[in-house]
């Protein structure tokens, strides 16, 4: 097997989210990169220079990166040899009964099998179950009987980022790398010490691990406060004065504010620990408490309003979280669909998603309830609960989870929505 010759120094093996953002920032600092995506409609779009999504900074970025001819673009995985580095950014979705779904990683690393050289470093910076960067070297070695860590190199390189946040990110947060073999940690190092963010070696299992269990901790940390709204609710209670209650000068940590707590990433991530788990059900069971917040907010509405039927309510917002247009896994679609199947009237508005949505004012329009489920920051002005004032039905109800407005209620009627937050 003679060494690898590099047409380019990176390849990026699916440009979503994650892989755009990285391609892009590896192009800007100077790197030939090849962009690898099998939608064609994703790399037309970006040979015409137009971003696929939303990502704060990334348009100026592509434009900058067009210009400097350093982004090819490709649509076949096994394109990705023709550089040295090969990272790995496709999704990976958990299959319905708890269990990592790998095709995409798998199919991927078929493509590219028999392309592979001495000197190819295959980086995974999807998020992954425990032992999955283990079974990849496993699967070249056995395949194509490579050493790795000296032939081929190895490692786990999670992202950590969080969506709209890249830019800023990709040059701060620790990168953990958890190389197999004697070298591989160190060689894909090299690649990303373009970056500025610190290095941190580990092995393979412990850097999946550390992913994994980072969005574990932040699926947790918000499933706790939704379960107190909820309990809040059933003995009568105001879940935010509990919430002050709880936090105000403790100095032991304190406890997370309710909310739609979603996306793609938190609401599967769990399963790639529940797959195997000492304790089956304890991280499903955090997965519960979240998913069914939009029923609980339902239900909480029909006790105060009664039937919902032929009523209208403004949902607003459908991205999963503020400030993006990720609707991916997001629980405003949940709550939009609970509402449709009590034959209520709803009326959606977000200015940030894809999928088609009225205008804030059509929203509102005679809306007996307002239901909250993204605190996007155009929401939470004054000026929204001004229109919510004007256009709603008359004291309509609204519902706040995330205490947009600083009032420190989740169900309340507009014309006390209204003087409890100019109060506070
Ligand atoms: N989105 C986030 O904020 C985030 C953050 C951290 C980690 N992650 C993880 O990163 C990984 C990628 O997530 P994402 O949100 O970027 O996913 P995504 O779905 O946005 O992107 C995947 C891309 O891969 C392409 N693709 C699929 N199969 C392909 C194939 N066979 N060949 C070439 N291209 C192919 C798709 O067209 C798509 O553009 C996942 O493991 C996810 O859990 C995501």
């Amino acid at each position: 097997m003679s060494p690898t010759k590099s047409s380019a120094d990176v390849a990026v093996v699916g440009l979503g989210r994650v892989g755009l953002p990285l391609a892009l920032s590896f192009a800007d600092r100077g790197l030939s990169v090849i962009g690898i995506d099998n939608d064609p409609a994703r790399l037309g779009a970006l040979q015409a220079g137009i971003m696929p999504f939303c990502e704060t900074g990334a348009k100026e970025l592509l434009d900058r990166v067009h210009g400097s001819g350093r982004l090819t673009l490709a649509e076949h995985v096994a394109d990705g040899a023709r550089a040295r580095h090969i990272v790995i950014t496709l999704g990976t979705p958990s299959f319905s009964h708890i269990e990592i779904d790998m095709r995409d990683i798998r199919s991927a690393l078929d493509d590219l099998l028999g392309a592979l050289t001495v000197g190819h470093a295959l980086t995974l910076r999807s998020t992954v179950a425990p032992g999955t960067t283990d079974f990849v070297a496993g699967y070249l070695a056995k395949h194509r009987g490579f050493q790795i860590g000296t032939d081929v190199f190895v490692a786990h390189a999670p992202e950590r980022i969080a969506a709209g946040r890249f830019l800023a990110e990709i040059d701060t947060l620790p990168c953990i790398i958890g190389g197999v073999g004697a070298r591989s940690g160190e060689v894909v190092a090299e690649l990303f010490e373009v970056f500025d963010a610190p290095i941190v070696q580990t092995t393979p299992v412990q850097a999946e691990l550390a992913k994994i269990w980072t969005n574990i901790l932040r699926y947790t940390t918000f499933a706790l406060p939704n379960l107190l709204m909820m309990d809040c609710e059933r003995h009568g209670a105001n879940v935010f004065d509990v919430i002050e209650l709880i936090n105000r000068d403790y100095p032991r940590g304190g406890i997370a504010q309710p909310g739609m707590t979603a996306g793609t990433c938190l609401r599967k991530d769990f399963a790639f620990s529940e797959e195997r788990s000492n304790a089956p059900g304890m991280l499903l069971a955090v997965s519960r408490v979240n998913e069914s917040v939009p029923l609980f907010l339902l239900e909480a509405v029909k006790r105060r309003t009664g039937s919902l039927s032929g009523r209208k309510v403004a949902v607003l917002g459908l991205a999963f979280k503020a400030d993006t247009d990720d609707e991916r896994d997001s629980l405003a679609h949940k709550l939009v669909r609970l509402l449709e199947r009590e034959l209520a009237d709803v009326a959606v508005h977000d200015p940030h998603v894809n999928s088609p949505t009225v205008s804030l004012e059509e929203a509102l329009e005679d809306a007996e309830i307002v239901m909250v489920a993204t605190n996007h920051s155009e929401f939470c002005e004054p000026a929204t609960l001004e229109l919510i004032g004007s256009r709603c039905a008359a004291n309509c109800l609204i519902v706040d989870p995330w205490n947009c407005w600083g009032a420190g209620q989740v169900f309340a009627y507009a014309s006390e929505l209204a003087a409890l937050s100019s109060g506070r």
